[in-house]
C-alpha cells in the first residue's frame, strides 16, 4: 500500500479528486496518511479533515531561517513514512533536500502542457493568460517528477484541452482542472502505486497492465473450458 503524502497550497481540488479516485477504486493500493499545506487557510485542509486525513501547515513565515523551514518540511514528510508526494496545487519550490531525499518520488501537476507555459513565473491563473495571450488552440496539463529544477522533472502523463473562442483565463483554468487534472492525477498515482511507472535517463516508461492479471483471466477461463 503506497503512503501517499499531499501537499497543497489552495482549494484542493486535485487533492479532492485523490480522495474520490481511492474511494471510487480508480487508484489501488495507495492511501493519503498526511495533507500538509503551506497556507493556513488553505481549503484544502478542509477537505483532509473531512476525509479524517492527519493534516499540517508548514509555513515558511514561521521559520527564521530557510534552511529551518527546509529541514521541518523533510522530518514531516520522513516521519509520516510517505512513499510518494503528491503536489496537488502546491506553490511551494521543494527544497533540493527534500528532492535529494526523495529522488522520483515527487510529482507534480502543472496546468499546461510542458514544456510550454512552464518554469518559473508560471503558476495558476497565470498559466491560463500566457496561453491565451499566445493564442493556442490546445493547452491541457502534465504530470511528472519533480527534480532540482521547475517544471522539469521527467513527464508522466499528459492530456490535452481545447482552448474555445472567447474562452477567459478562468473558464479556460476549469476547463482544464476538470478535463485534465483531476483525470491525469490520479491516473498517474494509480500507475505509480501498482508498479508499473520507471524512470531511466530522463524519461518515464509506463508498463503494459499487468500481463500477470491478464494470465490469470486466461487461466481462468482456460479451467472453467476444461470444467465443462
Ligand atoms: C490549479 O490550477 C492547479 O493546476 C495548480 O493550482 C491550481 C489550484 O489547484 N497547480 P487546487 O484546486 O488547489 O488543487
Amino acid at each position: 500500500m503506497l503512503k501517499l503524502a499531499v501537499m497543497v497550497s489552495g482549494g484542493g481540488t486535485n487533492l479532492q479528486a485523490i480522495l474520490d479516485a481511492i474511494d471510487s477504486g480508480s487508484i489501488r493500493n495507495a492511501r493519503v496518511v498526511k495533507v500538509i499545506s503551506n497556507s493556513r487557510t488553505a481549503y484544502a485542509l478542509e477537505r483532509a479533515k473531512k476525509a479524517g486525513i492527519c493534516t499540517q501547515c508548514i509555513t515558511r513565515k514561521d521559520y527564521p531561517q530557510a534552511q529551518q523551514f527546509d529541514e521541518a518540511l523533510l522530518s514531516a514528510l520522513q516521519e509520516c513514512e510517505a512513499d510518494l508526494v503528491v503536489l496537488a496545487g502546491c506553490l511551494v519550490v521543494i527544497p533540493q533536500i527534500v528532492v535529494d531525499a526523495f529522488e522520483n518520488r515527487i510529482i507534480n501537476i502543472h496546468p499546461a502542457l510542458i514544456p510550454a507555459f512552464c518554469g518559473t513565473g508560471y503558476y495558476g491563473l497565470g498559466v491560463h493568460e500566457a496561453a491565451l495571450a499566445r493564442g493556442v488552440r490546445v493547452t491541457g496539463a502534465t504530470v511528472h517528477f519533480v527534480d532540482g529544477g521547475t517544471d522539469t522533472g521527467p513527464i508522466i502523463l499528459q492530456k490535452a484541452v481545447e482552448v474555445l473562442e472567447g474562452d477567459t483565463p478562468e473558464v479556460l483554468q476549469r476547463r482544464v482542472m476538470e478535463q485534465a487534472e483531476w483525470v491525469i492525477l490520479p491516473r498517474a498515482i494509480d500507475l505509480i502505486a501498482n508498479g508499473r511507472v520507471t524512470v531511466s535517463q530522463g524519461k518515464v516508461h509506463i508498463q503494459a497492465e499487468s500481463t500477470a492479471s491478464q494470465k490469470s483471466m486466461d487461466g481462468c477461463e482456460k479451467r472453467t473450458e476444461e470444467e465443462k
